[in-house]
């Protein structure tokens, strides 16, 4: 893999171009029962039997709620001017609604002034996956009134932190929330059936334009986004059915929650299952989906090929793996293709009513080794600057690209796959909690000084 030998400079994004990396709260912060914290899904996910490789939990993860000073000096140090963090639900509402834990606001008080105090600007993540655990006890995403309640919880974080938070991105990827986490249960709450995928899919929607209006009508200034995981998708073969399996791939994976915000509705026309959704809507849904956000942010982590499949019902078509492909792939299996980023990137960009574009998450794991006190992720560091190659290429045709940030500040909780996939730009040594910055790291800061 190349080292070094990028094309391009800083100065070729422009000087208004935001760079930063992000982080999410259950994946880093610890401290899971501390000053007031009411259980979230996650916390209870992670304490059943067989659910996350090796059996890791987050109870402590980065300990990033007692060590968020000293991380947010490697934020500076590396050069990035944004730091982008997610607000835990269950700190700031231990039961989900009702009472308000005053201490958990203290926490993000404390956060985003230190972000403030050190010239980074904080952009905050309303919702990254974890649910207050009480509300899942009476339904979670299955539960229209979740709509009630996730309105309660966005005016309470605009009324605390909207005086100095002006970036916000709703729903961290809505997709990932219906796929794993009610239809296949590979994340919190672990539940399984097609049958949730529908209802929890539409009150995803509905919240996430729910809660851009309330950033809007609370906070002046507000630059309000949703965050949407996204592929490039390729049709194994040129056979029809390949082709429409590919369709299908697309409307589920690419366009279930940027065409309802844009008022085109869900992408029923390749993929007719979708019209059960229209059981769960009310008068009015259709226009309450909608939101005309500041920017879209885009989540791309892979490319994906696929073919049609008699063995998976209702979709119809499965997965070819990169595996079978001979094509390069991360720690995690996912196809390395940065040129797809430059295609999901003009896929969005084709939307008329798109605003601006913010990659709002965008890095690699790799198996990193500390090697000598130094980890030589050369890997990670030839992706971003082939991933930063197809931004920029993507940017000069004239797509509003406005910022990239990336995943992760620091290696932390990976969900189902534990701390085993590091996606940091920073290692942690998660018994000693040490940091150690790896090369990937310094290469930002030497790009991001020039
Ligand atoms: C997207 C998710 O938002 C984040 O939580 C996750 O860790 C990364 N993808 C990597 O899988």
């Amino acid at each position: 893999m190349q080292f070094e030998n990028e094309h391009f400079s800083k100065a070729d994004f422009g000087n208004d171009f935001c760079w930063g990396t992000v982080t999410a709260a259950f994946q880093v912060e610890g401290a899971v029962r501390e000053d007031g914290k009411g259980a979230s899904v996650w916390d209870v996910f992670t304490h059943k039997r067989g659910k996350i490789k090796n059996g890791d939990h987050a109870d402590v993860a980065c300990d990033f709620y007692h060590s968020y000073e000293a991380d947010l000096a490697l934020v500076v140090e590396m050069g990035f001017t944004e730091f982008r963090f997610s607000i835990a639900w269950s700190r700031i509402l231990p039961d989900g609604k009702g009472e308000v834990n005053q201490a958990g606001i203290d926490f993000y008080n404390r956060l985003i002034d230190k972000c403030i105090a050190l010239g980074i600007k904080p952009w905050v993540t309303l919702y990254h996956w974890d649910l207050p655990q009480a509300l899942e006890r009476l339904g979670g995403w299955k539960n229209r009134e979740i709509i009630h309640w996730f309105s309660d919880y966005v005016v309470i974080c605009a009324q605390s932190f909207g005086d100095r938070v002006k970036n916000w991105i709703v729903i961290n990827e809505p997709m990932a929330v219906a796929a794993l986490g009610y239809t296949t249960g590979l994340h919190a709450p672990g539940k399984r059936g097609l049958w949730n995928f529908l209802p929890v899919t539409h009150h995803l929607a509905m919240c996430q334009a729910a809660g851009g209006r309330i950033l809007r009508e609370r906070v002046s200034d507000a630059y309000i986004g949703m965050a949407i995981s996204c592929s490039h998708i390729v049709p194994y073969t040129n056979a029809v059915r390949d082709v429409r399996a590919a369709q299908r791939a697309d409307a589920v994976m690419n366009r279930m929650f940027i065409e309802p915000a844009l008022g085109l509705g869900y992408p029923s026309d390749v993929f007719p299952f979708l019209n059960g959704i229209k059981k769960y809507m009310l008068p009015g849904d259709a226009e309450a989906l909608q939101f005309d956000f500041d920017f879209t942010g885009i989540q791309n982590y892979f490319s994906i090929t696929v073919k049609h499949s008699y063995l998976i019902p209702v979709l119809w078509l499965k997965e070819v793996p990169a595996t079978l492909r001979n094509v390069p792939v991360t720690a995690m299996g996912w196809e390395i293709d940065t040129e797809g980023t430059y295609k999901i990137l003009k896929q969005f960009s084709a939307y008329k009513r798109i605003r601006d574009i913010i990659v709002s998450e965008s890095g690699a794991a790799f198996e990193d080794r500390l090697v000598e006190g130094k980890i030589i992720d050369a890997d990670r560091i030839a992706y971003f600057q082939q991933y930063l190659g197809q931004v920029l290429k993507a940017k000069n045709e004239g797509i509003n690209i406005r910022g990239y940030l990336v995943w992760s500040l620091m290696d932390n909780f990976e969900w189902a796959e534990g701390y085993r996939a590091r996606f940091g730009l920073v290692h942690v040594d998660f018994d000693s909690q040490r940091r150690t910055m790896k090369e990937s790291g310094k290469w930002f800061a030497r790009f991001l000084k020039n």
